[in-house]
C-alpha cells in the first residue's frame, strides 16, 4: 500500500519544535481531545495547487476574520487512529479509507480534494516526529484529525477559492467509559435525502448539538437519529453506525446518503463475517428493534466508530419508555469484535484483510 503513494516530488519543509511539551502526557490520565502533539501539518491551497506544505510546531494560525470558514462553514474533517505496535512500530489503520472519504466530503462542500500523496505524507512526516506521543496502553492511541477549512477573505455566499488542510493531532484514551444510554430521536434529523449526511461537513455536527443536549439533560449519553422523513428507520447514533444482534444475525441500516459510510463499521461486518455470523445491511424500524427487545431476540446492539472503537448499548429510549438491553457476557460479539479489532490495529493478530499500513 504504502508503495503506492511513495512520490518523490513531494516536499515537505520540516520544522521543529526547539522544546517539547512530551511531559504534559501522562498515560493512563488522556481526556479525549484536549492535549494535541508538538506538531501539526498544514497545505494551502491556491489558483489550483497545493502549496508549502509543512510539518511545524502546533500553535495557532493567523486567519482574518472575514475568511470563508467563519461565515458559511465550509469545513471538513476526518477522525483515524495510530497505534504502537509491541516492538515500537507505527500502525495505521485503513488510512486510505479515510483519504478517500475526505474528498467525497470536499466534493460535496465545493472543496478542492487533496491528492492522497500529499495527505499520506504529509501525515507520515508528522507521526515519524511525533511518535512518542502515541500512547502504549491497550485501547490507547494517538487520534488523527486531518481538516480543510475555506480562507478566502470574503463575505460572498460562493466557494472559496483559497484553502487551508491541516493535520492535528491528540493522544487518547477509552471514549466511553461504561455501555450507552440512548433515545430515538423522533424530531429533530441529523440529516436528509439530498442533504450532507453522507460527508464529514462541520455543519452537520454543529446541527446535531442541539437535539442531544437535550437528551443529555434527560440522562441519555446519546441519539440514535431516524429517518428526518417519517422517523420510522434508524439511521446511526451520534458519531458512530449502529448494530443490532437480533437472533444470530447481525443487521445494521445499509448505508446511504444520509449516513456516513463508517470505516470501523465496513471492519466490523467484515469480522463478523468471519465469525460465521449472518450479517444484513438494510433497512430496521424502531419498531422492529423494540419488538426485538421485548420478545427477547435481541442480544446485544453497539455502536461503531473511530472514536469509541466499539460502543455498548444498556438502555434504548423510545417515546418516553426506557427499555433495558440484557446484560453481555463475556463471548458476545461486540466483546469478540472489540477484542479483534484491538488485536488487528496493534499488529497482535495476523492482518488477514491488509488493513494495516505501517508508518
Ligand atoms: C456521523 C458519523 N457516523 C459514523 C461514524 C463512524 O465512522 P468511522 O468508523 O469511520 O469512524 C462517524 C465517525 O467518523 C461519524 O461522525
Amino acid at each position: 500500500m504504502i508503495s503506492e503513494v511513495m512520490n518523490e516530488t513531494i516536499n515537505i519543509n520540516i520544522n521543529r519544535v526547539t522544546n517539547s511539551r512530551i511531559n504534559q502526557l501522562r498515560e493512563g490520565e488522556v481526556i479525549f481531545g484536549r492535549l494535541f502533539s508538538d506538531h501539526m501539518f498544514t497545505a494551502d491551497y491556491e489558483n489550483g495547487v497545493w502549496s508549502n506544505l509543512e510539518v511545524r510546531p502546533y500553535g495557532d494560525l493567523q486567519l482574518e476574520p472575514s475568511c470563508l470558514v467563519f461565515h458559511y462553514g465550509q469545513a471538513i474533517f476526518e477522525g483515524m487512529k495510530a497505534y504502537k505496535s509491541e516492538n515500537g512500530e507505527v500502525l495505521l489503520f485503513r488510512p486510505f479509507k479515510n483519504i478517500e472519504r475526505f474528498n467525497t466530503s470536499a466534493k460535496r462542500m465545493c472543496m478542492p480534494e487533496i491528492p492522497t500523496d500529499i495527505f499520506y505524507e504529509g501525515l507520515r512526516e508528522l507521526l515519524n516526529l511525533d511518535k512518542e506521543w502515541i500512547p502504549s496502553e491497550d485501547g490507547h492511541s494517538l487520534y488523527i484529525r486531518p481538516f480543510m477549512i475555506a480562507t478566502d477573505e470574503y463575505l460572498g455566499v460562493k466557494p472559496s477559492e483559497k484553502y487551508k488542510f491541516m493535520i492535528i493531532t491528540s493522544p487518547v484514551g477509552q471514549y466511553y467509559g461504561k455501555p450507552v444510554k440512548v433515545k430515538v430521536e423522533t424530531k429533530y434529523s441529523r440529516a436528509a435525502s439530498g442533504g450532507t449526511g453522507y460527508a464529514k461537513a462541520a455543519g452537520n455536527y454543529a446541527g446535531a448539538l442541539y437535539p442531544a443536549k437535550l437528551a443529555q439533560e434527560e440522562g441519555y449519553d446519546q441519539l440514535i437519529w431516524t429517518d428526518a422523513k417519517e422517523h420510522k428507520y434508524i439511521e446511526e447514533s451520534g458519531t458512530m453506525n449502529v448494530m443490532f444482534v437480533i437472533g444470530n444475525k447481525l443487521i445494521t441500516p445499509a448505508v446511504s446518503e444520509t449516513t456516513l459510510d463508517g470505516v470501523t463499521r465496513s471492519s466490523v461486518l467484515t469480522l463478523a463475517k468471519d465469525f460465521g455470523y449472518e450479517v444484513e445491511e438494510r433497512a430496521i424500524s424502531v419498531n422492529e428493534v423494540i419488538e426485538a427487545i421485548q420478545i427477547g431476540t435481541l442480544k446485544e446492539a453497539f455502536g461503531t466508530g473511530t472514536a469509541a472503537t466499539i460502543a455498548k448499548i444498556s438502555l434504548i429510549n423510545n417515546e418516553g419508555i426506557d427499555y433495558n438491553l440484557p446484560e453481555i457476557n463475556s463471548d458476545s460479539l461486540s466483546n469478540k469484535l472489540l477484542s479483534s479489532l484491538g488485536d488487528i490495529r496493534r499488529g497482535k493478530a495476523e492482518d488477514i484483510h491488509n488493513w494495516v499500513s505501517r508508518i
